[in-house]
């Protein structure tokens, strides 16, 4: 058998009901709002893959910067046998943390993703054949059985991924993590930092047109799964900085006053001039409240690593 296996955890037409509601619920909201998870189709995961290649896109480069620098260490504080990885994505920065794992014997990869999973661990199986590859077609936001492989276990949430939740589902998601960690195991979390608001914009409002282009991909994710007559060039790409609540915010405007049908919902949604859809927030973090969150689900850090110039931090923490 070969060792790359692929687990559905979803059924295929769970996926189908959860963006059903979703879409509903989102865009009968006021304001409304779509959740980000629907941007990531084949489509919208290499598009994301070309963010990350992107000038202006400063978290990757220097969350690679982290993993180069400190993967031995990372390594030898959890030892771990199992590396578990949520919204694993292309696992391209993950190599550093798979060449230093010396025990390593399991990797799970988990992702709504499924097309991005199977890119990844083909790649990975061509370079570590040796390695037990279990990817899991999974919403990390859900319940998730992991597979039974040897501890100790590292989990892994690397890309800032974890400020696309909005506060409330960063708790749910903290605390589900914690009760995943058996005494030994460790929850390696990557988060963007508080910085210059004009940086912040241009990683999210790239002049090339990338992120634009990614933001309207979930328009045509709905337009192919439920039927909707979205035009995605009537709507403009919008990406503030909430200084307040310290997130960048994603938005797609509408340039006209215009009604979307969506007939697999029997929905039309109607849009004024310059209305806006909000279709993601980043948050960007500190250390206190980075320490905070994870303390209110039961976890305590014990490392805290940042690139050079302190752009973005990767925490090591334990069940506390
Ligand atoms: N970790 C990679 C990718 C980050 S992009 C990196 O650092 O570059 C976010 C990834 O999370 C995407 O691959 C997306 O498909 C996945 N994702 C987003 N929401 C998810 C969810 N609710 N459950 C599982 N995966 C999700
Ligand atoms: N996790 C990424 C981030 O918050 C996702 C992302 C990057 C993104 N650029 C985007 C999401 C543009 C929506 C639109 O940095």
């Amino acid at each position: 058998m070969s060792p790359f296996h692929v687990t559905r955890s979803l059924p295929e037409d769970a996926t189908g009901a959860a963006l059903r509601t979703d879409v509903r619920d989102g865009l009968t909201a006021t304001p409304k709002t779509l959740p980000p998870k629907w941007f990531y189709d084949a489509r919208g995961s290499k598009l994301f893959e070309q963010i990350t290649r992107l000038d202006a896109y400063y978290p990757t480069r220097a969350e690679r910067e982290i993993l180069r620098t400190r993967a031995t260490e990372i390594a030898a504080v959890s030892r771990a046998r199992t590396l578990v990885e949520l919204g694993s994505g292309s696992s391209e920065k993950t190599r550093y943390l798979l060449d230093a794992l010396t025990d390593l014997r399991a990797y799970v990869p988990v992702d709504v993703s499924e097309s991005a999973l199977t890119r990844a661990g083909e790649a990975l199986l061509a370079q570590r054949p040796e390695l037990d590859v279990h990817a899991l077609v999974a919403d990390f936001t859900g319940s998730l059985t992991l597979p039974d492989t040897p501890g100790p276990r590292l989990v892994a949430f690397l890309g800032g991924t974890i400020g696309n939740l909005l506060p409330p589902e960063r708790a749910r998601f903290l605390t589900a993590v914690r009760s995943l960690l058996a005494p030994g195991d460790a929850l390696l979390l990557g988060t963007d930092l508080v910085k210059d608001e004009s940086v912040l914009v241009a990683a999210y409002d790239d002049t090339e047109g990338v992120t634009a282009a990614f933001n309207k991909n979930v328009l045509s994710v709905v337009n192919r799964e439920l039927a909707a007559d979205f035009r995605p060039e009537e709507f403009t790409h919008v990406a503030v900085w909430d200084a307040e609540r310290e997130w960048i915010e994603m938005r797609l405007r509408s340039r006209t006053p215009q009604t979307v049908k969506i007939p697999a919902l029997d929905l039309a949604v109607d849009f004024a001039a310059g209305e806006d859809l909000r279709t993601e927030v980043s948050a960007k973090f500190r250390a206190a409240g980075v320490d905070a969150e994870l303390a209110a689900a039961g976890l305590v850090r014990t490392h805290w690593w940042t690139d050079a110039a302190e752009r973005f931090a990767l925490s090591l923490s334990v069940a506390a």
